[in-house]
């Protein structure tokens, strides 16, 4: 079971209590712009499609190829965004990350950046991995300068990948390697390495509790 805690927020297994919310999140235009292939929902998902969804993240939490995450305001418990970490790969040490903040007011305030700070070094530490890797779209601005002020480095493009607004868009694949990461947390002093560097110590701003391995 996943646990993270930092200093606003538990990023944890998901549970049924999130239903709604996330099921609010998969039929948002917006979210699935930045994240999906098709640019209208032909479908909407179903409550009963996202409780189909939810029960099978919670019922298979020992798949060890996938964590789903869901990310909390720590204060009111709130339930404010969403992520995966995929393609869990132990042999070659590697896994893919993705985040969304499901409540566009949230936006703009830290939270993503808090909860991948926590997410890397639950990837790195825990799982034991050498190298994360993400994929953005050339038009998610917010999403690239996220990525990018954690180190990552833009590998490659995949020319014309998805057809938004009457035209095509590339696809950035971004890496991140603990070699960097760990040169990044030693060299700057930003407020979330600052938290995230008391890790170890009693007391700090964010711990990693006991059960946390695979
Ligand atoms: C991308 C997303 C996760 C960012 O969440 P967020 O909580 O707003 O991000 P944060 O507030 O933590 O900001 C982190 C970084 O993003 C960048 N950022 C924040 N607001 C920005 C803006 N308005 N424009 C450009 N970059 C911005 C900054 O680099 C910031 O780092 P800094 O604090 O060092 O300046 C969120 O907008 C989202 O869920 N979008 C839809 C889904 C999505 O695109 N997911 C990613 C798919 S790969």
């Amino acid at each position: 079971m996943l646990n993270l805690i930092t200093k606003r927020l538990i990023i944890k297994s998901h549970t049924l209590e999130n239903l709604e919310k996330i099921n609010e999140w998969f039929n948002d235009k917006e979210l699935l712009y930045f994240e999906d292939d098709q640019e209208d929902i032909i479908n909407p998902v179903t409550l009963d499609e996202t409780q189909k969804f939810l029960e099978n993240i919670i019922n298979s939490q020992s798949d060890i190829k996938v964590i789903n995450y869901a990310i909390h305001r720590k204060l009111e418990t709130q339930l404010i965004g969403h992520g995966k970490i995929t393609c869990i790969d132990y042999y070659n040490k590697r896994c893919k990350i993705s985040i969304t903040i499901g409540n566009k007011k949230n936006w703009g305030k830290g939270y993503a950046k808090e909860t991948l700070i926590a997410i890397i070094e639950y990837c790195f530490k825990n799982l034991k991995l050498n190298r994360i890797g993400a994929e953005i779209f050339s038009f998610n601005k917010r999403s690239i300068s996220l990525f990018e002020s954690l180190n990552f480095n833009r590998e490659g493009i995949i020319h014309q990948y998805v057809f938004k607004k009457g035209r095509f868009f590339d696809e950035y694949r971004y890496g991140l390697l603990i070699s960097d990461w760990e040169k990044k947390k030693n060299h700057e002093n930003l407020e979330g390495y600052r938290s995230f560097k008391n890790l170890y110590y009693k007391g700090g701003d964010l711990m990693i509790t006991k059960n946390n391995s695979p």
